[in-house]
């Protein structure tokens, strides 16, 4: 399976002193369920796959079955929405109603924080998934993990600079990590 992987270099994380305020969605947090580690009782984590939800980490955080295409929340129900490394898993014809269900559930005022990596064109390489290894320092903590999506897709800050924009979003941070990305939106 690895051979079919192309992975980029190992990356490196400290997410020890981000700050995310108030009830905060988390988007796609199965998987290692970091920000459900990080933050706890302030997150409810959503994914469309239950057993990603049910090998996520144990902790203080909500998880609930859901696809982020269709948010079974009211409007503004979070101050903060977080998508780690989930955006890459999603193909880009979803991507548009994925941040619209986004900007709809997120407060006025309120803010959607993006970690993801760039993929570049795939041209001929002969390799189908596209990944990464990745460490996350959580305090004293060290998260060993990697993620690896389909490469029949290219992203990188400014496509979804761009796609923020679109829906109304208006990105606040911004930040190129070696080949990871970051945004900070918020809905004004
Ligand atoms: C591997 S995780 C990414 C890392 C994860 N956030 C963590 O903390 O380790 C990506 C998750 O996004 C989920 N996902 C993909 N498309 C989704 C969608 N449309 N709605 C909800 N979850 C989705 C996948 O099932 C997968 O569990």
């Amino acid at each position: 399976m690895e051979d079919n992987i192309q992975f980029i270099e190992l990356q490196k994380i400290d997410l020890s002193n981000v700050e995310l305020k108030g009830r905060i969605l988390d988007i796609g947090g199965g998987g290692e369920g970091i920000i459900g580690q990080l933050k706890g009782e302030q997150v409810v984590a959503i994914d469309r796959r239950e057993s990603e939800l049910k090998e996520a980490a144990p902790g203080d955080y909500l998880k609930i079955i859901m696809d982020a295409k269709d948010l079974q929340f009211l409007d503004e129900t979070f101050d903060t929405t977080t998508a780690f490394f989930t955006l890459m898993y999603i193909p880009l014809s979803n991507h548009q109603k994925v941040f619209q269900e986004i900007y709809r559930v997120t407060k006025k005022g309120g803010e959607f924080v993006i970690w993801d990596f760039i993929i570049p064109n795939r041209g001929i390489s002969d390799k189908d998934l596209y990944g990464l290894y990745l460490e996350v320092k959580i305090g004293e903590k060290k998260i060993s993990t990697g993620y690896a999506t389909k490469w029949n897709k290219e992203q990188d800050l400014e496509y979804y600079l761009n796609l923020g924009a679109s829906i109304g979003f208006k990105s606040v941070e911004k930040k190129i990590m070696d080949q990871m990305f970051y945004i900070r939106f918020q809905k004004v």
